[in-house]
């Protein structure tokens, strides 16, 4: 039988991927009024070529913000701009899940509507993290965040059905799945891991109690798309924004077997080495995740074709996610098919402005697609 490798097809829940090559989720803040448009349309279209695009984190409502110029899914100019950008995907052949945000704590009420403080689990303040807000003279830039108050418990049920109707606007829009950002110290981490809930209710304490509210979110959007068009991308052991956690490999055990029963498409690892740093996932953590899930595992973080290769060769992964490489390397399957050199990510334009750094990449050819 021949090795599974990145140009293996796929079933990923209801979606036949032509390749195991993700577009991981990249946020790229251009879209100063919160709407995708032309640029994004363009941008999307031309790394259509992926298994799967998975888009950038997508805000679910004005407090879910913590960033300014990211795009939203909760008005009807963010649904329809949306909707362009999936019908680019679409007509090039590819497919597009959005991925599904709330900041939660990591934000400041600069970003915040009435100038309100952010929420979260627990009111604790983020050590050493930034958000990025504007300024009253109209320049932007990043900021230490808030310290956030804590979400009432009579206030989550109002959070879950943000999060249902994103999905409802997501589904019109066309994608065709979403995937439910509950990675990178954000909202649904922030209840997850214990440094940061530290709450006396149903959503806190046991590790049962700190993955109900991200479950009830998953139970909300599965109503909408279907479990087998959902996924969900999680980050057991990574440091960020000041988060904590002393129990993130039962954690991540549970929400397995959790979201097995639940036949969710797939599980999206970006991994706690993936900005450098010595964490890694613990002995056997990989091997633990096929046991307890049946759906698809998607791992992400400093991988290249090589990696890539092995960890679809011993069988722990379905297909591996690409971020920075996909930044700089819109046609990348064909890339790594063709054994080409990549194009060097340039981080100075990661974030904001327009063109440059975004859509003005070459493709292997040096065809560039312009815009237009
Ligand atoms: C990211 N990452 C990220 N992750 C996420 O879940 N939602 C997001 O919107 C973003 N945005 C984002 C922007 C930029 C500029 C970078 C560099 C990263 C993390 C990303 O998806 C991925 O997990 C990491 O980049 C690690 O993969 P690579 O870059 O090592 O392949």
């Amino acid at each position: 039988m021949q090795e599974t490798n990145l140009f293996t097809p796929l079933q990923l829940g209801k979606l036949s991927l032509p390749n195991r090559v993700i577009m991981a989720p990249l946020t790229r803040s251009r879209t100063p009024d919160s709407v995708p448009g032309k640029l994004q349309e363009f941008y999307y279209g031309q790394r259509a070529s992926a298994g799967l695009i998975i888009s950038e984190a997508t805000n679910i409502s004005p407090t879910a913000r913590g960033y300014v110029y990211t795009p939203g899914i909760w008005t009807d100019e963010q649904e329809a701009g949306w909707k362009g950008v999936v019908e680019a995907v679409h007509a090039k052949g590819g497919r597009i899940a959005l991925q599904l945000w709330h900041v939660g704590r990591v934000s400041h009420e600069m970003v915040q509507p009435n100038g309100e403080p952010p929420v979260a689990p627990s009111a604790i303040k983020g050590e050493g993290a930034e958000c990025f807000v504007e300024f009253e003279d109209g320049s932007a830039g990043p900021h230490p965040t808030s310290t956030p108050r804590a979400l009432e418990t009579d206030e989550i049920p109002g959070i879950v059905e943000d999060y249902r109707q994103a999905a409802v606007r997501a589904k019109r829009a066309g994608f065709d799945m979403v995937e439910v950002h509950a990675a990178n110290a954000y909202l649904l981490n922030q209840f997850l891991a214990t440094g940061t809930n530290q709450r006396t209710d149903r959503y806190g304490g046991s590790v049962e109690n700190r993955a109900r509210f991200p479950l009830e979110v998953v139970d909300a959007v599965a109503e909408v798309f279907g479990p087998e068009r959902v996924g969900i991308r999680l980050t057991p052991f990574i440091e960020l924004f000041g988060l904590t956690d002393d129990e993130p490999e039962e954690m991540a055990y549970y929400l397995a077997e959790q979201l097995s029963r639940r036949g969710l498409a797939y599980l999206h690892f970006n991994e706690p080495n993936w900005a450098g740093g010595d964490i890694h996932f613990p002995e056997g953590f990989h091997e633990q995740m096929r046991q307890r899930f049946r759906g698809a595992l998607i791992y992400c973080g400093g991988y290249d074709a090589e990696r890539a290769r092995q960890r679809l060769a011993d069988g722990t992964a379905d297909a591996v996610a690409f971020g920075r490489p996909y930044i700089a390397n819109p046609d990348l399957p064909e890339r790594f098919r063709t054994g080409a050199a990549l194009n060097e990510p340039d981080s100075r334009t990661f974030y904001g402005g327009a063109e440059k750094g975004y859509t003005d990449y070459p493709f292997l050819d040096n065809g560039h697609d312009r815009l237009g």
